[in-house]
């Protein structure tokens, strides 16, 4: 009997992080009003597909114990949601390699829902209009139309609805991957319960601890977008703002630590990733990021060091350009 073996289709799905994200009150559908701008970065998932007679995901690598491999898994639910739009069944393999952290912050199960939509629709040969895969990845998670997109981009509604920013010049980050994870609506229903008090929990809400004056939100993001469009990484520092990171520090106080810790090794700021526990330190230029990385990595507040550089494409299937 012939055995066919079929080539897998590899695509390559960034993290992000979020350089500002200015949370408003709850809807009524429990989502909150977001006003954020994402950054994908250089840390990614690999996303790899192949025929199958039923459906299947397997999780390798970072975290990946962690990881269900069943209805719960964003891939598992980006397969079916695809395969529903064009009237098919979910047939296929797909395999996950995690770079990105778990529960980190960094949109790594958004990531494999948007490299599972890019990858199947490559391998079923659908060729889909972005805009058709945009409002499926809409329906699978607040970050998933981002991961697609990559670049930079500020989000609104849930996060879902994306403009391009142009950016000057890489930013260059290092990233401080926790032990554990945070559950994002748990960091949300925190954000929450700390504003319905008036103030912070804890001894402040910065990294050295100073007590802030209640729960200050964060302001419109046009400094950030115009320190973007500047690209000096001096004038982004200051101006970078996480809403949650309160509600993130309030159950991870460690995480004070690690920032204060990230900014004496000499990062321009550090920052909560999304909702934590990820932080994340944008640095002067790639020889200062190499230089924090190495030094946050001796003071043992975090798990792991990595080092990145952002804006860098959405998901894209490997081999489809000339760099790969
Ligand atoms: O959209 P996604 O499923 O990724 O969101 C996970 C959770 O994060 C939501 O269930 C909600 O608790 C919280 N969330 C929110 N407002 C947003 C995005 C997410 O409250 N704009």
């Amino acid at each position: 009997m012939l055995t066919v073996v079929h080539e897998p289709v590899v695509v390559q799905v960034p993290a992000k992080v979020n350089l500002h994200l200015g949370v408003g009150d709850p809807r009524p559908d429990g989502y909150h009003e977001l006003a954020t701008v994402f950054q994908a970065l250089s840390l990614h998932d690999t996303v790899s597909v192949v025929p199958a007679h039923g459906l299947e995901v397997r999780v390798r690598g970072e975290g990946s114990r962690f990881v269900p491999t069943d209805n719960r898994n964003l891939a598992w639910r980006a397969a079916e949601a695809l395969a529903a739009h064009v009237g098919r069944e979910p047939k296929a393999r797909i395999t996950v390699d995690k770079g990105i952290p778990v529960a980190g912050g960094m949109a790594g199960g958004s990531a494999d829902a948007a490299g599972t939509l890019v990858a199947l629709d490559a391998m079923w040969g659908l060729d889909l209009p972005r805009d058709d895969l945009r409002r499926i990845a809409a329906g699978l998670g607040s970050d998933v139309p981002f991961i697609l997109l990559g670049g930079t981009a500020l989000g609104t509604g849930r996060g879902e609805d994306l403009t391009t920013v142009l950016t000057r010049n890489s930013c260059h980050w290092v990233l401080a991957f926790a032990k554990g994870g945070l559950s994002t609506p748990d960091v949300f229903a925190e954000l929450d319960r700390l504003r319905a008090k008036g103030l912070s929990d804890g001894p402040g809400d910065d990294a050295q601890g100073r007590r802030q004056p209640g729960l200050r939100r964060l302001g419109s993001a046009d400094d950030l977008l115009q320190a973007l469009a500047a690209g000096d990484a001096s004038r982004l520092g200051p101006v970078l703002g996480n809403d949650l990171q309160a509600a993130a520090l309030s159950l991870r106080p460690d995480l004070r630590r690690t920032l204060a810790a990230g900014e004496r090794a000499g990062a321009l700021r550090g920052i909560v990733s999304g909702s934590g526990p990820t932080c994340a330190f944008l640095c002067a230029d790639e020889d200062a990021a190499l230089a924090v990385s190495l030094e946050l990595a001796g003071e043992g507040v975090c798990r792991t060091v990595r080092v990145a550089s952002g804006p860098v494409p959405g998901a894209r299937v490997l081999g489809d350009d000339h760099d790969d």
